[in-house]
């Protein structure tokens, strides 16, 4: 008997609930989010020409040099320089071959943009995109016209009359006269909003079908860098993009299941943008902050402690870039990019999985800077990656006596230790700070294991174990699966909740089960039993049930995780009457199962009506099964 007692609430369920984790892993931004389709477009990758290849008789007809203005631009240094005499198609090019091929959609018109200096009127480009096998599928003539020998900015935009997954850009350089080229870009204009350049529709879109919470940005890992130098910094990612300072990216290599050497982050999806995506699908900003150490997977770098103050400035500087007057120097910035309206920053992460004493005593400067500008500023702090261990403990304490807001903690565990641990917080105080389970997944095959699979069973144990996150949503204010995307030919790390190509998505039975907990989080947490029992751990069934307040509605999750059918009597309180109920329903009879690009449905929600006799619901619960069910009144 599954008992449900609506009639009040124990809880409310934040409006943070569940969001989602972003971070450029796995050819998420570079090569994913972000629409750009040429590699290296500014030729500062360390190797200058990664991605482009020489066409034609380049060198008997003109020579490109890649040249590097440090000096005058330490932002941009490098750029191209080509002379040449006269040329005709044919003669003369580069190739740029796209974050593993380009997609290209039939029907679908490119933007595509140079920035160029001559002092001659004669040249022009031709370009064209191409298929695998270099057959021309949309093609444009661009003239350089203006030949006073500064930096200008030309731009052409034409269809693709062919669907290609993995695509090319030819660039013929023609007529006559040198010229120096940089920042050579491709974007499609079906991008998310239509901006130009911006962002994959279809990945957002993902993510705005999951009515996320919040988003958290930009990471994970690369918040840290490998090292210092390397650190994710957010005031080199905001205002004109071609003086945003490129670095590689934190990946590059790294778990290199799938190498990626040309893992690069062009911050064309910056702290402005991810800002604009948080309000764009109604979620709540997240932005997590270097604190002065380096990955600590990687090197033990930290900052010293003389020297943090401009750390904590990036703290303090972001609090007014995304909230600030326009007559600040930062909201001023943010009114200059196109929005003069505050971005409401609420909370914000101080370091990514980073502990020890260092880490406690960088975070009390950052706590006591910030609470003195702005003071209500919540911050999320970091617990590691140990949830069993000393480490994770000695910081939830410490974190707890310093009355951080939030306590991030992350579990990449086995499918068993999430079916195990969805107790986790029954006993977890609900004064004081609050915990973030901001980074989490089941793992098919072991930590970060290349053979890991979002499997059903991967899937089930997230939704036995969320019960757990839900019915202790006073003690749980937010979480995150992660990693979020992944690209098929470009990931370092898996499992990930959705998978993309150059030009579709499929999402996964994981990414059903958050889907189906962010779109039915309901207002208020409601007791929930099975035979009295929160979980009923010998028939591994699972439970936790909220109410809608706003939508009428009664939302009971359950999971049953045994390989055996229960026949189950669902029997809800409520003061008013209940009128309908609806059921829906995620499993597969197959544990491995998984989705893909052939099959995106295999393991998909499908929804039934379900006959409710006065306050009774039976419901058949076949083996391996997630159902929400769902009792308007
Ligand atoms: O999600 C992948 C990585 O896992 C994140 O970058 C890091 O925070 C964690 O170790």
């Amino acid at each position: 008997t599954v008992n449900i007692d609506a009639t009040k609430s124990i809880a409310k369920v934040p409006s943070t609930m569940w969001g989602v984790f972003f971070e450029d892993i796995n050819f998420g931004a570079d090569g994913g989010l972000y629409a750009e389709l040429i590699k290296n477009r500014s030729f500062e990758f360390t190797q200058p020409l990664m991605g482009w290849k020489k066409l034609g008789k380049a060198n008997k007809e003109g020579v490109f040099l890649v040249e590097n203005r440090e000096k005058e631009n330490l932002k941009n240094p490098r750029y191209l320089q080509v002379t040449a005499g006269k040329t005709s198609k044919g003669d003369l090019g580069l190739y740029n071959e796209g974050f593993r091929g380009m997609g290209l959609k039939a029907g679908v018109g490119y933007d595509f943009s140079v920035m160029y200096r001559t002092k001659t009127s004669g040249r022009s480009l031709d370009i064209e995109l191409v298929d695998s096998s270099n057959k021309v599928v949309g093609s444009a003539q661009l003239q350089l016209s203006n030949a006073d020998g500064q930096w200008h900015k030309a731009t052409v935009s034409f269809n693709s009359n062919t669907t290609v997954l993995k695509g090319g850009a030819n660039i013929w350089i023609v007529g006559e006269g040198n010229v120096d080229l940089d920042m050579l870009s491709l974007f499609p204009k079906d991008t998310w909003k239509n901006r130009p350049g911006g962002l994959r529709a279809d990945m957002v879109q993902r993510l705005a079908d999951m009515k996320p919470g919040f988003i958290r940005f930009p990471g994970g890992c690369i918040v840290e860098g490998r090292d210092l130098a390397n650190r994710y910094q957010w005031k080199n990612t905001v205002g004109p993009i071609e003086e945003r300072k490129l670095i590689m990216n934190r990946w590059n290599t790294e778990f290199a299941h799938r190498p990626a050497p040309d893992y690069f982050q062009t911050f064309g999806l910056g702290f402005f943008e991810y800002f604009q995506l948080s309000e764009d699908i109604g979620a709540e900003p997240l932005p997590i902050i270097n604190c002065g150490m380096a990955c600590q997977f990687n090197t033990s770098e930290v900052q010293d402690m003389s020297e943090l103050d401009p750390y904590v400035q990036d703290a303090l500087d972001l609090i007014e870039f995304a909230n600030g007057a326009t007559t600040t120097k930062w909201g001023k910035l943010r009114a200059d990019m196109g929005h003069p309206a505050p971005f409401n920053l609420k909370m914000m992460g101080i370091g990514n999985e980073n502990w020890g004493p260092q880490y406690v005593e960088r975070l009390h400067l950052f706590q006591d800077a910030i609470a003195k500008k702005y003071p209500k500023m919540k911050l999320v702090c970091s617990s590691g990656t140990d949830p069993n261990g000393e480490k994770f403990d000695f910081l939830n304490d410490t974190l707890r006596k310093m009355k951080v807001a939030y306590i991030d903690e992350h579990y990449y565990r086995s499918p068993e230790w999430f079916l195990d641990n969805a107790g986790r917080y029954d006993n977890y105080t609900r004064n004081g700070s609050k915990v973030f389970a901001g980074e989490y997944a089941a793992q098919s095959d072991g930590m970060a294991n290349p053979t890991n699979r979002n499997t059903w069973l991967t899937a089930l144990s997230e939704a036995a174990f969320m019960t757990g996150l839900e019915r202790n949503a006073g003690a749980v204010e937010m979480a995150s699966y992660a990693p979020l995307f992944a690209h098929v030919d470009a990931w370092q790390w898996t499992p990930d909740m959705i998978w993309v190509n150059n030009l579709q998505t499929y999402a996964t039975p994981d990414y059903y089960v958050q889907q189906l907990y962010s779109l039915n989080k309901g207002t208020d947490v409601v007791s929930a039993t099975i035979n009295g029992k929160v979980i009923e751990g010998e028939n591994k069934l699972y439970i936790s049930s909220v109410k809608d307040e706003k939508k009428k509605e009664i939302i009971v999750k359950i999971v049953n995780a045994s390989a055996d059918a229960k026949k189950l009597d669902v029997d809800i309180k409520n003061k008013e009457k209940m009128k309908s109920a609806t059921l829906v329903t995620l499993q597969s009879k197959d544990m491995q199962a998984v989705n893909s690009f052939d099959h995106p449905e295999n393991v998909a929600p499908k929804e039934s009506s379900l006959t409710i006799k006065g306050n009774k619901i039976q419901l058949d619960a076949a083996a391996n099964t997630f159902y929400v069910v769902k009792v308007q009144y």
